[in-house]
């Protein structure tokens, strides 16, 4: 047993002051240190500086390892152009891209205090980091491939992927987990075959969906800069799908939709029906050019939403806090104080109840996850502590993944 002390604690009831947590690789009890100290004598004490918030471990939902290489290579501004440069550097790119590449990245996550994320994966070649990181990681293997001719052979290869994350070593903590790599570039025959894989074996779904302009235009009426895309490399004229028909493949099995910034009122209102949930990358959304996600329309909704970072190939850091940043400037009209307090709750609770872990809430039984971070001064007024917590993190100060700690 150990016991963690902190001047906050962030719990499902707001933040309490000066109390404790006992814990073993879960969440034991929380009462006053005295209280604690006397029934568990011999645990271990960490005392955290004064001025500490004790977070949940906090959750990044989507982000992309395998492109950890990319600084300058992939245009930014306009989704067309970034897509083009893709396709031009993704030999290339994903090549450069080794083992301490995205060891590096995975340990930038934890200085921010992630202890969970989700990685979507193209290749599987970040599954032995993946493997070796001590936070936990939802493995989402990406489907591709719209082209019928070659979408058996698209999908052997992915199944072969599920499967090799489905054998890793419990000591990982690896969640294997399904990703549809969007609309326009999933073919819909083999889409409904991993939805059913998902749904046969309760694996996380995630999708990218409706993220620019581009795509939206595409789907809609078989124009836009995306028509010219699909003669050049695929020499067809209409799209696989509609955004309609797409939506339906996921009717019955919550799926985590990616950006979603181009979609209409009517499309989120069937997102909250169906209890889907979206994840926000504000940084990916700006430097693609793809618009504004309407975050006070979700709050309106009641649709589930986490922020993630995305990968390096539309982001230039995996800070959660720089993102968390990032959102806050951006969703000008809400209340700063009740946006900060969302933003907190989009990466712990709600992220967690997105990939389905028994993480993200510091309550009795819950993964011993944590994030402690040490403000600058006392907050003066403790109404105001997600709002500090947001502007005054670079870094944490530790970090633990079932009860031991990595930073
Ligand atoms: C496709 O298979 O349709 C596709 C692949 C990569 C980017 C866009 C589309
Ligand atoms: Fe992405």
């Amino acid at each position: 047993m150990k016991i963690i002390e902190a001047d906050f604690i962030y719990t499902p009831k707001g933040f309490i002051k000066s109390k404790a947590i006992a814990f073993t690789t879960q969440i034991e009890e929380i009462d006053t240190v005295e209280t604690l100290k006397e029934k568990y004598p011999d645990a271990q004490t960490i005392q955290t500086k004064p001025n500490s918030v004790l977070y949940p471990g906090f959750i990044n939902t989507h982000v992309h390892l395998e492109f950890s290489a990319n600084k300058t290579s992939l245009k930014y501004g306009s989704f067309m152009p970034w897509l083009d440069s893709v396709i031009e550097h993704r030999e290339d790119l994903v090549g450069a891209c080794n083992n301490a590449i995205m060891q590096e990245q995975c340990n930038a996550m934890i200085r921010s205090g992630i202890t969970t994320f989700g990685a979507i994966s193209s290749f599987g070649n970040e599954l032995e980091v993946c493997e070796r990181t001590p936070q936990r990681v939802v493995f989402f293997n990406e489907l591709i491939g719209s082209n019928a001719q070659y979408a058996d052979m698209l999908y052997g290869d992915f199944t072969e992927r599920v499967n090799a994350s489905m054998s890793c070593e419990e000591s990982s903590r690896i969640t294997p987990a399904i990703a549809i790599h969007s609309p326009y570039s999933v073919h819909p025959i083999i889409l409904q075959r991993a939805v059913n894989l998902a749904k046969q074996h309760t694996l996380p779904l995630s999708a990218h969906f409706l993220e620019s302009q581009a795509e939206k235009e595409w789907l809609e009426y078989g124009e836009g800069e995306l028509k010219g895309f699909f003669k050049k490399y695929f020499n067809t004229t209409t799209p696989v799908t509609t955004i309609p028909e797409f939506l339906h493949a996921f009717d019955s099995y919550p799926t985590h939709f990616t950006h979603a910034v181009q979609i209409e009122t009517r499309g989120l209102e069937i997102l909250a029906a169906k209890n889907h949930s979206i994840a926000h990358c504000p940084r990916s959304n700006r430097y693609l050019g793809c618009g504004r996600l309407p975050l006070e329309k979700l709050h309106d909704l009641g649709i589930n939403y986490s922020v993630a970072t995305d990968g390096l190939s539309s982001n230039d850091s995996l800070n959660i806090f720089d993102e968390l940043r990032a959102s806050l400037m951006l969703h000008q009209e809400i209340p700063i104080d009740i946006l900060a307090n969302k933003l907190i709750e989009s990466v712990t609770s709600n992220a967690a109840d997105i990939l389905g872990l028994n993480i993200g809430r510091i309550e009795k039984e819950k993964s011993a996850d944590f994030a402690v971070l040490t403000l600058p001064e006392t907050p003066k007024r403790e109404e105001e502590i997600a709002l500090w917590t947001i502007l005054h993190t670079k870094e944490v100060s530790s970090v633990l993944v079932d009860g031991e700690e990595i930073l």
